[in-house]
């Protein structure tokens, strides 16, 4: 009796649980997750604008805590070289929309001010 109510409790296991669609999920907890991808899809860019986006300096404008779709747009642009930039043409060349997005997600979340406190290549 025991085991075949272990036997039950280990099939039950085995169902599928119910899918998690996007439906399911709050506004928050999307932006989260693009926020979070959008980090790691970002490792490339950080090099030249830094972990936060707010490394400046010569023609290297600060991009941490700008506008999302103001992000987005600009990413648009230099993709289509629209806007030139050899490193980053290309590299967007290797985005797709949404990678773009996400990564405009990561940096439009970066808190500016908090950031600002603890960079030093921002300029007070
Ligand atoms: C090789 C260094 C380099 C890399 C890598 C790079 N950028 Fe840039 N980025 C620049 C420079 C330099 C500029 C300024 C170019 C200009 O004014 O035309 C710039 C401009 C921008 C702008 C426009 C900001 C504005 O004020 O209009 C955005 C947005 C941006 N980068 C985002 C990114 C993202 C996202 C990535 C990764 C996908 C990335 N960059 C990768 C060097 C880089």
């Amino acid at each position: 009796m025991k085991a075949l109510a272990l036997a039950s409790l280990s099939l039950l296991c085995l169902l599928p649980l119910p899918a998690q669609t996007d439906e399911a999920l709050t506004d928050e907890a999307l932006e989260a997750r693009q926020i979070h991808a959008g980090r790691e899809k970002a490792q490339p860019c950080t090099t030249c604008h830094g972990l936060d986006g707010l490394r400046q300096g010569g023609e290297m404008p600060a991009i941490g805590g700008r506008r999302y779709d103001e992000l987005l747009y600009q990413l648009g642009r230099f993709r289509r070289a629209d806007r030139f930039h050899p490193a980053m043409t290309l590299l967007l060349q290797t985005f797709d929309v949404a990678d773009m997005a996400d990564v405009a997600a990561y940096f439009a979340s970066v808190d500016r001010d908090r950031a600002t406190r603890s960079n030093p290549y921002v300029a007070r």
